[in-house]
């Protein structure tokens, strides 16, 4: 049975979805998109990336073309229609395709944004080995854009980076500018020392994370200290934890940094705290 998906106001077979060559999404990466997990069936966090996708959707000025419960209802009847107990859905709002390549936007009177939902399984990720043994990481030079606030598909240096630690042997790779750590290719970073956890503060230079806000919530109500300020390489590799989190990791230890073991380069009691409480308690207010 082939995969489901949602192009446009239609439910189709992934082989059927077709979407124009002059869709700026695919010219221009003119499109932002969100990951929502998918835990037992349901969905976490939903609020969180429904705003959060309102937002990029305004920075770029184009408009949110379906309300909150519509949106809802897509992304339940993908993971029911898909049977996904564990996972995401994905979803990619783009300026449309006009009728040849310009730079300057087309009117969204005449074109229609294109809207695209899929769902990924992933059974058993709440269980993921990489938990128990941690991850290892490699810093890079963030060349990005600066506007990393905007949850856009500009990706490609995302995915070389990904690309740079699978080469070097490793699963991910931190990013720097200025001497300190913005994020991880697809997640935001952390570090812990004693009972404090430091991350770096919201700005354009990050994506603000779903995951970190709830993460940061939970650690608070569990009275761990939380201090929201940018640090280097060499202050997480002296740090006692590191972990990141994102929607397809929620939090995972990372247990070496660019050859550093981070601790005793082992999943620190912090971080697996902090997942432990993450999906527990987005497991209970899933929708
Ligand atoms: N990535 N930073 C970046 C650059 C990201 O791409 C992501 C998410 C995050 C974490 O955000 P959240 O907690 O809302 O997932 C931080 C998604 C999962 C992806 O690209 O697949």
């Amino acid at each position: 049975m082939s995969r489901i998906v949602y192009l446009n106001g239609d439910y189709l077979p992934e082989e059927e979805a077709k979407v124009s060559i002059f869709d700026r999404g695919f010219l221009m990466a003119d499109a932002v998109y969100e990951v929502t997990a998918v835990l037992d069936r349901k969905l976490t966090d939903f609020e969180g990336h429904v705003a959060r996708l309102d937002r990029s959707l305004n920075e770029l000025g184009m408009a949110m073309p379906l309300t909150r419960d519509e949106l809802l209802e897509v992304h339940r009847e993908l993971v029911k229609r898909n049977d996904v107990v564990d996972g995401g859905v994905y979803l990619q709002i783009t300026r449309g395709a006009p009728s040849d390549r310009d730079f300057v936007f087309p009117d969204p009177e005449t074109t229609p944004q294109t809207v695209v939902l899929f769902t990924q399984s992933k059974p058993g990720i709440a269980n993921s080995p990489a938990a128990k043994t941690g991850i290892k990481v490699i810093s890079i030079e963030d060349l990005r854009w600066h506007r990393r606030d905007i949850k856009t598909v500009q990706l490609l240096y995302p995915s070389m980076g990904k690309m740079m630690a699978k080469a070097a042997g490793c699963d991910d790779a931190w990013m720097v500018e200025d001497g300190k750590v913005t994020e991880g290719t697809s997640n935001n970073a952390y570090i812990v020392n004693g009972n404090k956890i430091i991350t770096r503060e919201l700005s354009h230079d990050i994506l603000h994370g779903i995951t970190r806000a709830a993460v940061l919530r939970y650690a608070r109500e569990a009275q761990m200290e939380v201090e929201e300020r940018a640090f280097s390489i060499a202050e997480a590799q002296a740090a006692d934890e590191a972990f990141i989190t994102s929607a397809s990791t929620f939090v995972m230890p990372v247990v070496e940094i660019d050859g550093a073991k981070i601790g005793t380069g082992t999943p620190g009691p912090v971080a697996a705290r902090l997942r432990e409480i993450y999906l527990d308690e987005s497991m209970k207010a899933a929708i």
